[in-house]
């Protein structure tokens, strides 16, 4: 077996994957898109766990039919009223659910949540997005680019918006692929300082770059134009927020003056007419946005299939 198919036991982040790690993660969810029945009895026999303490559409409803596509058992548990860690302590649900399950994704609020729980169960913890990082969506993201381009290195991929959860996977993915990312933001709303330096650390090595700024014209000539929504979960929007967002809005303009192949990204969910225009979101021919949210589910089963599943034969 090769070390980037070795076994870890949590995905918390894309930062702690190798950047041969992320490759072998594309390249399983694009066999297990060609060929799922290969895997078909890759978790049989074992329970996931969905503790969710936020909203969610694709998370959820992927990683439940991705479980029953690898032969598993998945069960959500809606922890929208009660944060994990209220009722007893994240420790004790740690050692608790190891004796029932093989796997806990779990949606949180604060990533050291998902830390302690990883730091106190044998179970496989799985980030389902916290308030700094969304990597499964990232995972689904370098998919679907590569399925679009071949490859994410050279890609140029323009972020424009919050520096949230979602770009700081994004950004972390991309740059371990040697693919050019460009951050986008108003004054003030730009990933940690010390996730871009991060970039820019794995950008050199692997053969790609990443530029941050404020000014909206950087994403000219992308390949990729990514958004998300100008006010996440975690977050409450007022009218000065919302303001300061203006001038980021992904509309025709953006799209006209990025690459002629270039396609429209969102990991949804999305509200037209604030980050995006109705016209770029819907425009068939560019956006995939419905792509993305599709792989979910591919990408998701390889790293399934990576932390808890047999190993298949290659
Ligand atoms: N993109 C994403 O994570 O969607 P949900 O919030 O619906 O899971
Ligand atoms: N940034 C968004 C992503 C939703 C999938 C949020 O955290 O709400």
């Amino acid at each position: 077996m090769s070390q980037a198919r070795q076994r870890y036991k949590d995905l918390l982040t894309i930062g702690q994957l190798r950047p041969a790690e992320v490759e072998a993660l594309v390249a399983d969810a694009l066999a297990l898109k060609r060929e799922p029945r290969r895997w078909a009895g890759a978790l049989a026999g074992r329970s996931v766990i969905l503790l969710f303490e936020k909203p969610s559409l694709r998370t959820r409803v992927s990683f439940e039919v991705g479980v029953s596509r690898l032969g598993g058992h998945a069960m959500y548990y809606d922890h929208s009223k009660q944060r994990i860690g209220e009722r007893e302590s994240v420790k004790d649900y740690g050692r608790n659910l190891e004796r029932w399950v093989r796997v806990i994704v779990a949606r949180v609020f604060a990533q050291r949540v998902l830390e302690e729980l990883a730091g106190n169960t044998e179970a496989a913890v799985i980030n389902a997005l916290s308030n700094e990082h969304h990597p499964c969506q990232a995972l689904a993201d370098v998919l679907t680019l590569t399925e679009r381009f071949g490859t994410v290195r050279g890609v140029k991929v323009a972020f424009v918006g919050d520096g949230n959860n979602v770009c700081v996977s994004l950004a972390q993915a991309v740059t371990k692929l040697g693919g050019r990312m460009v951050i986008v933001t108003p004054p003030g709303h730009a990933p940690p300082a010390a996730v871009i330096e991060s970039c820019r650390r794995e950008a050199a090595e692997c053969g790609g770059s990443v530029e941050v700024g404020t000014d909206p014209a950087l994403a000219a000539g992308a390949d990729a134009v990514y958004t998300d929504e100008w006010v996440s979960m975690h977050q409450t929007g007022s009218a000065e927020r919302l303001a300061a967002f203006e001038p980021y809005r992904v509309d025709e303009r953006v799209m006209a003056r990025a690459s002629g192949r270039a396609v429209f990204m969102h990991c949804l969910p999305a509200v037209r007419g604030q980050e995006v225009t109705a016209g770029v979101i819907d425009d068939a021919a560019r956006s995939v946005v419905y792509d993305q949210a599709e792989n979910r589910m591919h990408a998701q089963m390889a790293v399934l299939v990576r932390v808890a599943g047999d190993e298949i034969a290659k």
